[in-house]
């Protein structure tokens, strides 16, 4: 049994994640600045994070100011960090997306400097590739366009519990660095997954590919962000659709 810090716990992937480590018998703390969160902190100004980290041995860093693209992560990354080598050195275990290094996109940039950060802590690496729930996203804003316009790009789309699987393996082991890339267990085309969703909720729309300029959008559409090697055998995109709720 490991006591952990979940960063990020509240998140698309942190709450499978810390319901994942506390269903294998660990004692997991999910940080959060929402008042009333048990852990509340704020990576960001540093607030909470020693009483947060005290007496902890693995932290899990899926925190991520995924809504401003990244914005604050180095700062908070760097906070963590230094807060985590004040109580002790744990393990820190951070959530990467594959292709960071190969896709000139601003947010990748940002995750690419995070890494280097945990490189130079002595943390271990996961990428993953895109998860269901930001494709399911995706398709849900672009359905309500009267044409709808997918990006003319495959995903290898992986569900959050299949990434947390593999994160309570890691957290189980000693530092790792980099650790293989994680990806979902099929690779599909955006334009095809689009209609799957549209289908799923009764709804006829016309796609239509399109392609943006630019050298990032270029990099997705060579699939700079698949990782056809590393699948894993966990939900497919048909499962993940059939089991969500139809949201119009
Ligand atoms: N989305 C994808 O397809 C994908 C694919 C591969 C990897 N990833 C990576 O996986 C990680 C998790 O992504 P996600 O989609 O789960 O993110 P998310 O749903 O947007 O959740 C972000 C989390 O970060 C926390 N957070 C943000 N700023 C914070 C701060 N200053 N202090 C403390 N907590 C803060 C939020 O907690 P509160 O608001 O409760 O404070 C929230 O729990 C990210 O690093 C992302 O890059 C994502």
């Amino acid at each position: 049994m490991k006591r952990i810090l979940v960063t990020g716990s509240t998140g698309t992937l942190g709450r499978p994640v810390a319901e994942l480590l506390t269903s294998l018998g660990h004692d997991v703390r999910g940080l959060s600045r929402r008042p009333g969160a048990a852990y509340q902190g704020d990576l960001v100004s540093g607030a909470g994070l020693d009483a947060a980290l005290d007496g902890v041995d693995t932290v899990v860093h899926c925190a991520s100011d995924t809504r401003r693209q990244g914005k604050t992560d180095l700062a908070a990354t760097r906070n963590l960090l230094d807060a985590a080598a004040r109580a002790g050195h744990p393990h820190v275990v951070f959530v990467s997306i594959v292709g960071v290094d190969r896709i000139p996109y601003p947010y990748y940039r940002i995750k690419l400097e995070a890494e280097g950060l945990i490189g130079a802590y002595g943390g271990t690496t996961l990428r993953a590739t895109q998860f269901h729930d930001f494709v399911l996203a995706g398709a849900r804003i672009f359905a309500k366009l009267p044409l709808v316009l997918a990006p003319d790009v495959k995903v290898q789309p992986i569900a959050t519990h299949d990434v947390a699987v593999r994160i309570a393996e890691l957290v189980d082991q000693p530092v790792a660095g980099r650790v293989d890339d994680l990806g979902g267990p099929e690779v599909l085309y955006v334009p095809d997954l689009f209609r799957s969703y549209l289908e799923r909720i009764g709804r006829h729309r016309r796609v239509v590919p399109v392609r943006l300029p630019g050298a990032a959008f270029r990099a997705f559409h060579d699939g700079e962000h698949l990782t056809p090697a590393h699948r894993s055998g966990g939900e497919r995109w048909s499962g993940f659709l059939g089991g969500t709720a139809v949201e119009r």
